[in-house]
């Protein structure tokens, strides 16, 4: 799409408010982040747990917003990039970006509580900063596992709370409420209003209960190149019993 510099700004106005960063032919599309350059500094700092050469593999981005990171893979030489997000307004951005970018990525209104109608499985699949904004985050991580993830799934999440990961015991007395007085005892901090003064926050987890959610989910983490980012891929069968997805008997 070829449009003055002039024509890209007010495009760049009509569709905001941006969370993404973009940098679409020297407009900046939210250069006054609170986060400074967003995505692209975290980016920056994990952009090595991914190959460099993405040539004949297929992602798919999961709350892919303005497209960040759908347009990075492209960029790296997937074959097939789909980026899928519940809210129109992101994907008008991300759609114009990467058509100002001149690159071909797939953006569908989806959430991903829908996954499986996507009836395929990705080489690499990204779940970035999408967990905490879920009211039913287990389901989610169950729901890619099963239907989506062919590969790889890189992982973000906001953590709050210890950083600590320690060996936690298998089981406890019923009567033994000390481990869940530990700080770094697995813990989901619910937050019933909002955080950060975003009401579409509702879960924040701390590390170990992070890690051990993915391990729940049936996922290896591979490696852990920032402090918030792992790199998964499955691992067997979810962990556990009871009303688990997919349902299974005794
Ligand atoms: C904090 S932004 C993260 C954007 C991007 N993945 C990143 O890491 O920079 C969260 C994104 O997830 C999207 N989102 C929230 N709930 C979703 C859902 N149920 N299904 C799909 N996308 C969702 C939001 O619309 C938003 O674009």
């Amino acid at each position: 799409m070829a449009l003055s510099t002039d024509e890209i700004r007010t495009q760049v106005t009509a569709l905001g408010p941006w969370f993404h960063n973009l940098d679409l032919n020297g407009v900046m599309t939210a250069p006054d982040h609170f986060l400074g350059d967003y995505p692209r500094a975290k980016w920056n700092r994990f952009c090595h747990a991914l190959p460099q050469d993405l040539c004949g593999r297929s992602v798919l981005d999961i709350g892919c917003n303005a497209g960040f990171y759908s347009l990075e893979m492209k960029r790296r030489g997937a074959a097939r990039v789909v980026g899928i997000d519940f809210d129109k307004a992101y994907l008008r951005q991300a759609r114009f970006a990467a058509a100002i970018c001149g690159l071909d990525v797939e953006f569908r209104n989806m959430s991903v509580y829908d996954v499986a109608s996507l009836g395929e499985r990705f080489d690499i699949v990204l779940f970035m900063g999408v967990l905490y904004h879920l009211r039913h985050p287990l389901l989610a991580l169950d729901l890619i596992r099963e239907h989506v993830v062919g590969g790889s799934m890189l992982f973000q999440c906001m953590l709050r709370g210890s950083m600590q990961v320690e060996p936690i015991p298998a089981d406890a007395d019923f009567f033994d409420r000390r481990p869940f007085d530990r700080a770094d005892y697995p813990k989901l901090h619910f937050i019933e209003h909002r955080y950060a003064h975003d009401p579409t926050n509702w879960w924040t987890p701390n590390r170990a209960c992070v890690e051990a959610m993915l391990r729940s989910s049936g996922f290896e983490i591979t490696s852990h190149p920032e402090d918030d980012v792992y790199l998964c891929r499955c691992a067997g069968a979810p962990a556990g019993e009871g009303a688990v997805y997919p349902a299974r008997g005794r």
